[in-house]
């Protein structure tokens, strides 16, 4: 099945490159692009993707459409993202932290406790001067960053342990996303990270390869880890935004007003999300309690804070994310 999506998705490509090459003698020949990405259709990113799909088509009146690949049907995001630098594919959805291999800069995202709020969090990430500082970064890579969705507060869940404070988590197998500064987070909180793709966590947790995960709310329902994890603590250690990345040389090859139709639906589509995003973690966190049997826990919070302080130093030495840093904190972080 993948196989046969995989040669679909080239056919596509070939077509995206003959309709933009013919671009001038078949004016009304419509641009087709596709995206892929690793959550269910159930899932508020996914919903909030086929908002953009729809405002793209509706802007440009059926010159740009967008096909969209859902439920990592294409692949792993590291595996999408290597899509989009070759053309492959012309978009795609990932975590922030999937893309720390292809520019530092966005490691700053899984800094533990970077932002003070979730409030803060959503204002500083729609400033222009923050998505200048991060989505260019990766240009020389074959892509740029769009826009961002919000995905949410990432908290601990564990099978059995019950966590009280950090202390609860000595050697605890932690399932992170395959990113150095995931794997550092959990090391300073005293776990055994073990870094895999998010479709493999499912099993992991069921066959104990891992004993925790740490996401937001939707990982219990929508990807239905509350099936088998039934203890949510609210850590808070992170809010690692998603981000939507495009194809550089197809973006450049775009007119202006194919850019500015790309961009407006990108942060119309980003902020219809966000409102999404917090019904559907109230109902994802009742569903997990009421239909799940997952009971969800207040921890001890500073006990985790004092622990990472060392991570964050290091963050704040670091050169290669320092102009973002202070950029961040210039956005009233640190009143
Ligand atoms: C979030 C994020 C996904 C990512 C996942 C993960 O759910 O939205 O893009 O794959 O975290 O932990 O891997």
């Amino acid at each position: 099945m993948r196989i046969f999506l995989l040669l679909f998705v080239s056919v596509l490509t070939l077509l995206v490159g003959c309709t933009s090459s013919s671009n001038s003698s078949s004016a009304a020949q419509p641009k087709e692009m596709v995206l892929g990405h690793n959550q269910p259709t159930t899932h508020p990113i996914h919903e909030s993707l086929v908002d953009f799909k729809e405002l793209l088509e509706e802007k440009s009146n059926g010159k740009l459409e967008l096909k969209i690949y859902a439920n990592g049907q294409l692949g792993s995001e590291r595996e999408v993202i290597e899509m989009t630098q070759t053309n492959a594919v012309q978009f795609t959805k990932v975590s922030a932290s999937a893309l720390e291999g292809f520019s530092e800069s966005y490691s700053l995202f899984s800094m533990p406790y970077l932002f003070k709020s979730q409030e803060k969090y959503r204002e500083i990430m729609k400033k222009p001067v923050i998505q200048e500082a991060f989505y260019n970064t990766t240009a020389d890579n074959g892509f740029i960053g769009i826009t961002y969705y919000d995905a949410g507060v990432r908290n601990m869940y564990t099978k059995d342990r019950i966590i009280k404070t950090n202390d609860d988590m000595h050697g605890l197998k932690t399932r992170v996303q395959p990113s150095k500064t995931s794997v550092q987070l959990i090391e300073s909180l005293g776990g055994t990270p073990t870094p895999m793709s998010f479709g493999e966590v499912y099993t992991a947790l069921q066959s104990g390869i891992i004993d925790a995960a740490e996401n937001n709310e939707s990982a219990l329902t929508d990807n239905k880890h509350g099936e088998v994890a039934k203890h949510y603590f609210y850590t808070e250690h992170a809010m690692v935004p998603d981000i939507l990345i495009m194809n550089v040389d197809t973006y450049n090859e775009l007119s202006e007003e194919e850019q500015t139709w790309i961009k407006e639906a990108a942060e119309e589509s980003t902020a219809l999300h966000e409102p999404r995003w917090d019904q559907k973690m109230k109902e994802s966190k009742e569903i997990a309690e009421e239909e799940m049997g997952v009971t969800f826990y207040e921890v001890d919070k500073s006990s985790f804070m004092e622990s990472v302080k060392p991570l964050q130093e290091s963050f704040q030495k670091n050169e290669a994310t320092r102009e973002q840093y202070n950029l961040i904190m210039e956005e009233g972080q640190d009143e």
